[in-house]
C-alpha cells in the first residue's frame, strides 16, 4: 500500500549515452567523480539522500537557532526519549562525528574494538584512537545464496575466539551494526542483541548499538522473529536499543533528514565525558554540529521512521526491486536487506577476475547503460579481503517511484545481456590509504 504522495518535484533528466560515455571517461571510471547532473538515478547511497516530509520541513522554519538551550534540542531528546529509550543526547553532525565522539571517550592504545562487522567509518574511528577494529559476522554473512533470516547478527564464537585469545581487558567496547550496511544491510535478531548484551556484560565491556538503520531492522525483526510477530514497531526498536549502554546514530538514515546524527546513552558519566568532547569537536552540546532547524527536523524524522507505514513502505521498495531483478535473471545477494539490493558481480561478470574489479565494470556499465549511479562494495573498495564482489544499489527514503524501480531493472537487464562484452578496469592513480582509494581512485578499461 502506497503512503506518500508528492508535493514538491525535482526535474531530473537522463543525458545522451555520448554524453554519458564521455562522463565517465572524464571521471576515470570512478562513479564518485561524476557530477550529479549526470546521473539519472541516483542509488550511490541512502544516507542523508532522501526526501522529508511536510511535518518535517515545518518543523525545519519552527527550528530554534539559540546557542544555548535551544528548544529544538528539547524535541530531540523528548523524541530520543520516546522512539529510542534513551535520557542523555549529544547531537552531532553526523554519524561520523558521533563515532568521533563516544569512540574517543571509551578507546585507547592497544584497545580491541569487536563489531558484527565495522562500517568503514567506525573502523576508522576505532583505529584512529589506536585500537584493533575485529569484525564478528556469522558465517552467512558473506555467502549471496544462504537463505537464512539474520545473516546481519554477531557470531558470539568469534567473540570468544577473540576474547580467548588477547584477554578480556583488553575489550572495553562491543558493538552490533543494526543492520549490518557491511554485510549487506542484513538484518540483526533481537535474540542475537540480547545475547551480545549479556557477552559485553560478562567481559564487563560497553555494549554500543550503531542505530543508523534501526527502524528497517525492527519491521525485519517483526516479519521473521516468532516472538515479535504480533509487536508493533516502536516497541521492537525500544527493546532492541534497550540492551545497549550508548547508541550511535546517524541522522541521515533512519532520522529522515538529510543531515545530522547523535550520541545517546543512559550512563551518566559517559554523557558527560561525551558532552564534553563534543564541545571540543561538534558544539555546545544542545546543537552539537547542527543547526538548530535540523534538530527540530531530525527530532520529527525519529518518530515518522517507526510509523507501521513509512516503515513497511520502505522495506517493501527494496524488497521489490530486488524480487524483479530476480525474476529478470539477474544474480543478487538474498535475501534483500533493508535500504539496499547488492548485485552479484561475481556471477554477472564471470569472465572477470577479482583483479579486473568486476564489481566496478558493473558500477560502470550501469551508468553507461541508463545513468544509473550505484556503488562497488569488492575489490576495488577492499582491497586484500576476501568478499564477494558485489554492487550496492542504495535506495534513498521516499524519493524514486516504481517507474524509476523499473528503469533500474531494465538497466540492469540490458547490462547482464551484453555481459561478456564488458571489459574489466584497471587502476591509473591512486590515494595513499588503500581503505578509501574507492572515494577518489582513477582507472581505465583493460584492452582485451
Ligand atoms: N555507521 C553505519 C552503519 C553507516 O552506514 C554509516 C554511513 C555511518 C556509520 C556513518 O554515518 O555518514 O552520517 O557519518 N553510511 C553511509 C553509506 C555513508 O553510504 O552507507 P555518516
Amino acid at each position: 500500500m502506497v503512503a506518500y504522495k508528492s508535493k514538491v518535484v525535482e526535474r531530473i533528466h537522463l543525458p545522451s549515452r555520448a554524453r554519458r560515455e564521455r562522463a565517465l571517461e572524464e571521471a576515470g571510471y570512478n562513479v564518485f567523480n561524476l557530477a550529479s547532473e549526470e546521473v539519472f538515478i541516483d542509488l550511490l547511497t541512502d544516507s542523508g539522500t532522501g526526501a522529508m516530509s511536510d511535518a518535517q520541513w515545518a518543523a525545519l522554519v519552527r527550528g530554534d537557532e539559540s546557542y544555548a538551550g535551544s528548544r529544538s534540542f528539547d524535541e530531540l531528546e523528548a523524541a530520543v526519549e520516546a522512539v529510542m529509550g534513551f535520557s542523555n543526547v549529544v547531537p552531532t553532525h553526523q554519524g561520523r562525528g558521533a563515532e568521533n565522539v563516544l569512540y574517543g571517550s571509551l578507546l585507547s592504545d592497544g584497545d580491541v574494538v569487536l563489531n558484527n562487522t565495522h562500517f568503514d567509518t567506525t573502523r576508522a574511528h576505532v583505529a584512529n584512537q589506536g585500537a584493533e577494529p575485529v569484525d564478528c559476522p556469522v558465517e552467512s554473512a558473506h555467502d549471496p545464496t544462504a537463505d537464512e533470516p539474520f545473516k546481519g547478527n554477531f557470531s558470539l564464537e568469534s567473540a570468544w575466539a577473540v576474547v580467548d585469545d588477547v584477554g578480556a581487558e583488553r575489550v572495553p567496547v562491543v558493538i552490533q551494526t543494526v543492520t549490518n550496511n557491511s554485510a549487506a544491510g542484513q538484518p540483526v535478531s533481537v535474540e542475537n542483541t540480547r545475547d551480545v548484551a549479556a557477552f559485553a556484560d560478562e567481559i564487563d565491556a560497553t555494549f554500543v548499538i550503531d542505530a543508523c538503520r534501526f527502524a528497517e531492522n525492527a519491521a525485519f525483526v517483526a516479519r521473521r522473529e516468532a516472538e515479535f510477530a504480533d509487536t508493533e514497531i516502536d516497541h521492537i526498536a525500544r527493546e532492541q536499543l534497550g540492551y545497549a549502554d550508548a547508541l550511535v546514530m546517524s541522522g541521515k538514515k533512519d532520522g529522515l533528514v538529510n543531515a545530522g546524527g547523535f550520541v545517546a546513552t543512559d550512563d551518566d558519566a559517559l554523557f558527560e565525558q561525551c558532552k564534553q568532547r563534543a564541545i571540543l569537536y561538534e558544539g555546545f552540546p544542545t546543537y552539537g554540529g547542527m543547526a538548530g532547524r535540523d534538530v527540530a527536523a531530525m527530532a520529527a524524522g525519529l518518530r515518522e521512521a517507526v510509523e507501521e507505514a513509512y516503515v513497511t513502505d520502505r522495506i517493501e521498495q527494496v524488497r521489490r526491486l530486488a524480487t524483479m531483478l530476480e525474476d529478470a535473471g539477474v544474480p543478487i545477494y538474498t535475501p534483500a536487506g533493508g535500504h539496499a539490493v547488492y548485485l552479484d558481480a561475481g556471477t554477472a561478470l564471470s569472465h572477470l577476475p577479482p583483479e579486473a574489479f568486476p564489481g566496478q565494470a558493473m558500477v560502470c556499465a550501469l551508468y553507461q547503460e541508463g545513468g544509473v549511479r550505484g556503488v562497488e562494495l569488492g575489490s576495488f573498495a577492499f582491497p586484500d579481503t576476501d568478499r564477494p564482489e558485489l554492487v550496492r544499489l542504495a535506495i534513498p527514503r521516499r524519493t524514486y517511484h516504481t517507474e524509476h524501480v523499473e528503469h533500474v531493472v531494465e538497466t540492469a537487464v540490458a547490462v547482464l545481456e551484453e555481459s561478456e562484452s564488458i571489459p574489466g578496469l584497471e587502476l591509473v592513480s591512486e590515494p595513499e590509504m588503500p581503505e578509501i582509494r574507492h572515494f577518489t581512485a582513477e582507472l581505465e578499461p583493460l584492452s582485451s
